[in-house]
């Protein structure tokens, strides 16, 4: 039996009316309330809900004992001889302390901001954001606190959160929450046009930022792996991602000049994020056939309707795919296997793939983000905790083989990119033959090489998204309207570079209510550049204003075109050496917080891993005020040309356009543009 699924022994005894507790207090008062006074009961440690892997076992003794230290300065001394024993089994037992005892029994979701305790709307609709992150629904290890990506926290314990949410209640206009890694340091005095919460998530001393020391300083409780929109609690569920998936596969058939129809997209994971590539196919109009090792991850996405079929045997799938080829059908197919069996057997099979790529979560390869071929899924999470060093070489050979299949499918036409998890990377550091024949770049790009970043974040183009805070599928229903209405109006008068964005986002928003995208908050995502966000923030405003419809939060993936710095990513279409730099991303959060953000958040890791990547995103809320409306003005304009910019000085023509453009209607606006180098000249030296 694998460790993670042992329930804690004392724990099994107690019966479900430990349920009870705190019937007397409504919601707002327990969100009040932050720490209880007395203990609350222990919970149950539930094997039907999906559970973080256990984290390898990292710490001395003597850090041990800091770490029961540091998770007990939470608490009164007079509970410590109850709650150390239990700290430290579960130290011993997951390698974390989530403080377990603590999780709220009232149901986490995100509610209507009305129902949010507090002295300020701004507070609220942090607080629902923080829910919807921590939603069954939504969240990858809810009791872990993790929402997707198996690491992506939003807090590293129940403390952390019930204090938050303590302190968000009780906050006023005046003040601002400070946040470090999930622990709230606490409300500072600040002003009304301040960010009411700033978010630091994993921010490391440069030198202590490996794989191992997020292991071992998420273990002592003194920092987290916050990911993208986890520990930002921008985290729409799903729908942020089938939309970036379905853009990069539109843009991916169009890169090799193919329909999608009858063309074969062949892909792995279907866990938080990677869960929609078969959703983002089918939109698309292709075949995707998408290997997932974790047969409970694939039931969870086939019951879901995100998936259409299932195979675990590789001959009915490839004669399945055969006959889907010549159909001409548009499928999505579960794999119950690794994938690297499904590159082979094609290779063998002779079935032609279209387009390739990976979503296995190889940001954290050794604990649990890539499960190497010819192990079972049981075995490897049995030796990934017990034998980490033989586990770490079986998913360095697993690679070695990945690549190598791989690349006999590119030698017969496939085109493969890496879609954001370190694939490359990792292959590379696996000794994989993956270096093109320069032995500095890589065989294959990313796809933000390819396809993201000429077309869409050098002009501006990104995820922008917003959540509708009353609740109503009605709200959202009217933003859908609106969007589509102002960026129809755009769309008359857009220069030919940008109409193939603007055309497909049209199509997105029209068909969005029908796709049924909805898992949480009401909330929407689309790719829009500068000025389409703007345009579309204030109509909301104006919308608001009006009575139209209610409370809307805006915000956006930190995969952007500004907010993130990661070489092996987003700003890996950045040729003049800068793409080792995080001035950009830290630029925007300072940049985003003077300007008008209800929240900003700037963190280590995310999407690539721990040391690999600074990103940064905020939140902010539009309430029809004329306040809103200049604060709207000034950030989403900062927040998109910022990074417009740093692009130009790399010298990509198509944000050179871009930013051209932007400083043609805006005077206040001067960016050092470059100069290009005759490469004749550069050749005589
Ligand atoms: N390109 C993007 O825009 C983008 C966005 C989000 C996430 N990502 C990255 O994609 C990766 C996946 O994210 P996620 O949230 O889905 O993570 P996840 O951990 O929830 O899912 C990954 C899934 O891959 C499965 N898996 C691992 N090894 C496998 C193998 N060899 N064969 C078949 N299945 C295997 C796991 O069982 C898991 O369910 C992460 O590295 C993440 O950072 C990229």
């Amino acid at each position: 039996m694998n460790l993670i699924q042992k329930p804690i022994p004392k724990i099994k005894k107690l019966n479900a009316s430990v349920f009870l507790e705190n019937i007397n207090m409504t919601f707002k008062q327990e969100l009040q309330q932050g720490i209880p006074s007395e203990l609350p009961t222990i919970k149950p440690y539930d094997p039907s809900i999906n559970h973080a892997p256990k984290r390898k076992s990292i710490l001395s003794s003597e850090e041990k004992k800091l770490a029961l230290q540091n998770a007990l300065r939470y608490f009164k001394a007079k509970h410590h001889k109850t709650l150390l024993p239990e700290f430290k089994e579960e130290l011993e037992l997951y390698g974390r302390i989530y403080m377990y005892r603590f999780r709220p029994v009232y149901k986490i979701y995100a509610r209507p901001i009305s129902e949010y305790p507090g002295n300020c709307e701004q507070a609220k609709a942090i607080m629902l954001m923080i829910q919807n992150n921590l939603d069954y629904a939504v969240a990858q290890h809810p009791h872990e606190l993790i929402t997707y990506g198996g690491n992506g926290a939003v807090f590293q314990n129940w403390a952390q959160y019930l204090l938050v949410m303590k302190y968000l209640s009780q906050m006023t206009n005046e003040q601002t929450l400070i946040i470090n890694s999930g622990h709230p340091q606490g409300l500072f005095p600040s002003h009304k046009n301040a960010p009411r919460v700033v978010v630091t998530n994993g921010m490391m001393i440069p030198n202590y930022s490996k794989q191992d020391d997020w292991e071992k300083f998420n273990a002592l409780g003194v920092t987290q792996y916050g990911q993208m929109t986890a520990g930002s609690y921008m985290y729409i569920g799903p729908q942020g991602i089938v939309h970036g998936t379905t853009i990069t596969v539109l843009n991916g058939f169009r890169k090799i000049k193919k329909s999608p129809e009858g063309g074969l997209f062949v892909t792995s994971g279907l866990g938080g994020m990677s869960g929609a590539q078969p959703k983002a196919g089918n939109i698309a109009g292709c075949i995707t056939v998408c290997a997932e090792v974790n047969s409970k991850v694939i039931h969870t996405r086939h019951s879901q309707g995100w998936v259409d079929e299932v195979f675990s045997d590789l001959n009915e799938l490839a004669t399945r795919v055969r006959e889907a080829k010549d159909k001409k059908e548009t499928v999505s197919i579960a794999y119950d296997g690794n994938i690297v069996e499904v590159w082979e057997s094609f290779d063998k099979e002779n079935i032609h793939i279209d387009l390739g790529s990976d979503q296995t979560s190889l940001h954290n390869p050794w604990a649990g983000g890539y499960y190497p071929v010819g192990i079972s899924y049981e075995d490897a999470n049995e030796m990934m905790a017990n034998n980490p060093k033989r586990f770490k070489d079986e998913v360095q050979k697993s690679l070695r083989r990945h690549v190598e299949t791989i690349n006999k499918h590119t030698a017969k036409g496939t085109y493969f990119f890496d879609y954001g998890n370190a694939f490359l990377l990792e292959a590379s550091r696996a000794g994989a033959d993956i270096f093109a024949e320069n032995g500095i770049d890589f065989r294959y790009p990313s796809y933000v090489q390819d396809i993201m970043g000429p077309m869409c974040f050098d002009y501006g183009f990104g995820p922008f998204r917003w959540v509708c805070a009353s609740g109503k599928q009605e709200d959202l229903a009217i933003t859908d309207q609106i969007a589509s209405e102002v960026l129809e109006e755009m769309m008359k008068t857009s220069p030919s570079e940008i109409k193939q964005q603007m055309s497909d986002n049209i199509k997105w928003i029209k068909g969005a209510q029908e796709n049924k995208l909805v898992v949480g908050s009401q909330a929407r995502i689309l790719y829009a550049d500068a000025e389409g966000r703007i345009a579309i923030a204030s109509a909301f405003n104006k919308a608001i204003s009006d009575g139209k419809i209610s409370t809307v939060i805006l915000g956006r993936d930190h995969h952007d075109v500004s907010g993130t710095d990661s070489p092996y990513r987003e700003t890996s279409n950045i040729y003049d050496g800068s793409r080792f730099t995080a001035d950009m991303a830290i630029q925007n959060v300072i940049g985003d917080s003077f300007r008008g953000a209800t929240w900003v958040s700037i963190h280590n890791g995310g999407g690539v891993g721990w040391g690999e990547v600074i990103n940064g995103g905020f939140g902010m809320v539009l309430d029809g005020s004329n306040e809103a409306e200049l604060r709207l003005q000034s950030m989403l304009y900062w927040d998109v040309n910022n990074g417009i910019a740093r692009r130009s000085w790399a010298r990509n023509e198509e944000a050179i356009f871009a930013i051209k453009r932007a400083m043609k209607k805006n005077p206040l606006l001067e960016v050092t543009l470059p100069n290009f180098v005759e490469n004749d000249l550069l050749n005589k030296m």
